[in-house]
């Protein structure tokens, strides 16, 4: 029963999946974090795996590309025909807080947006707020603190717009305590919400608004290992 962007056959799918945006990334997640992994879909070149942790555990990875839209369909195909109970997304974010440096790693415990993802609901003006799973929040602050690895918690905002023409825009969110900007956990948290399921986010801040600097290649391997890192063991909690 492939969906229209998913080819893979029913349980090929873990219950849990992690998914970068980058299709390449789910690659180097597949082959230096799991073993016996396979290659379960490709469609759009936007590879989806399976394999296992060194604790046995069955875990798939696969790409959400970039922005709501996109990781609004994926999620809701794995969730509604894939049998898929739970959602991490792993990606990169702009810091907007002085706690959250290049390098760091943020855990989403709420998204905003200014996109009209939620618009499809029907709540008559109302506003919904989006937020992570707290069993599987906790479970990767947990993680984090075993794993040694320092975390900010917080507010995200998930973009519709990375080349916005008001270079202050994001002054506003900052006020509001928002520690960072992405561009897809609002749609993957209102999908979890909607389907029943779970769903958490976890950043590597790759730049920052409020800070000089760029993400070294180092320091990009290291966030984005100890993002991984968390990830896995939390994903581990959830899965077969
Ligand atoms: N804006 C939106 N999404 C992002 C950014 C950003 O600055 N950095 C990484 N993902």
């Amino acid at each position: 029963m492939p969906t229209p962007h998913i080819n893979a056959k029913p349980g090929d799918f873990a219950k849990v999946v992690l998914m970068p945006g980058d299709p390449m990334r789910a690659k180097w997640i597949i082959e230096n974090f799991l073993h016996d992994a396979v290659l379960v879909t490709e469609v759009r070149g936007v590879f989806g795996y399976t394999g296992y942790t060194d604790n046995g555990k069955r875990i798939s990875v696969m790409a959400s590309g970039m922005g709501m839209p996109s990781i609004g369909i994926y999620s809701h195909e794995l969730f509604e025909h894939y049998g898929v109970e739970a959602i991490i997304r792993i990606g990169t974010c702009g810091s907007y807080s002085k706690e959250a440096h290049v390098g760091s790693v943020i855990l989403a415990q709420g998204a905003c947006t200014d996109s009209n993802w939620a618009y499809q609901y029907n709540l008559q003006g109302g506003v919904y707020s989006a937020i992570s799973d707290f069993g599987m929040l906790q479970t990767a602050y947990n993680a984090a603190k075993e794993l040694k690895k320092n975390v900010v918690v917080g507010n995200v905002l998930s973009a519709d717009v990375f080349y916005d023409t008001d270079p202050d825009y994001w002054k506003k969110w900052a006020k509001l305590g928002v520690v960072c900007v992405e561009m897809e956990s609002y749609a993957l948290f209102g999908n979890a919400a909607y389907m029943g399921k779970k769903a958490l986010s976890i950043f590597t801040v790759s730049d920052s608004f409020v800070e000089e600097g760029i993400l070294t290649p180092e320091q990009r391997q290291t966030g984005l290992k100890d993002m991984v890192l968390v990830a896995l063991k939390t994903a581990e909690a959830y899965a077969d």
